[in-house]
């Protein structure tokens, strides 16, 4: 049986992956996978459970035995409603810090690879087309300016009711693109076969109609 079709969208923080992957999936009526959202709920399992950003194995067994349950746009964490939470500034950061090691990012692979099913998956993450689907039909890498980028978060942190200051998230992303391209495991860079595209001074529904019709060319 031939896999599931799967459309790749990497980029760097705050690019707009997570916005352009689902209206993606819902113009194509696909799945949609946050890998993101994954290593974000392992960064707050450890800051619950005190497991320290500097302990792999301890991370990895975490990983491992995360009760995850994506629902009509939201994620339970072993029930809980954890959607809001993992999105919190101190979650993303550990989250990015604890994304370098390679026993954790082993240990969400085939979690990630599960969520592949007909009629097809658009995942949006930093290593969808390099490593974890790297048979996709169409892979797409995102970027911005990190000054729009910046400018993008803050109005999303603000909206959804947390705190935030322009500059502490300029910086904050800064650190976030070195800690991202710079990392021996799965660093973020675009595939060989990838479709660059820049959303600087590109709204989002242009380049959600620009991924679909790319998209549907390889069907
Ligand atoms: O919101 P933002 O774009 O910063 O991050 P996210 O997509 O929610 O992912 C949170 C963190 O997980 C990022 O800072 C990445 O370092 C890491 N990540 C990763 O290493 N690999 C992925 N496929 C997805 C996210």
């Amino acid at each position: 049986m031939k896999a599931a079709p799967v459309v790749a969208i990497d980029g760097p923080t705050a690019s707009g992956k997570g916005a352009v992957s689902e209206g993606v999936a819902a113009a194509l009526g696909w799945h949609y996978l946050d890998s993101g959202a994954l290593y974000r709920l392992v960064g707050l399992a450890a800051l619950r459970a005190g497991v320290g950003h500097d302990d792999p194995q301890g991370l990895a067994g975490l990983a491992q035995g995360l009760d995850v349950r994506f629902d009509g746009g939201g994620v339970r964490l072993a029930g809980e409603d954890v959607s809001a939470a993992i999105r919190a500034t101190e979650v993303g950061a550990m989250a990015s810090r604890i994304a370098g090691h390679a026993p954790l990012r082993a240990a969400l692979l085939d979690r990630q690879r599960a969520l592949r099913r007909p009629p097809g998956l658009v995942a949006d993450g930093r290593d969808m087309g390099t490593v974890v689907f790297p048979d996709a039909i169409l892979k797409i890498f995102l970027t911005a300016a990190v000054e729009v980028r910046a400018e993008r978060r803050y109005k999303q942190l603000i909206e959804k009711g947390f705190s935030a200051t322009l500059t502490d998230l300029l910086h904050d992303l800064r650190e976030r693109d070195r800690r991202d391209t710079e990392r021996a495991a799965a660093p973020l860079v675009a595939a060989k076969d990838a479709v660059l595209v820049d959303s600087t001074e590109r709204s989002l529904s242009e380049v959600i109609d620009l991924v679909v019709g790319l998209a549907r060319d390889r069907l």
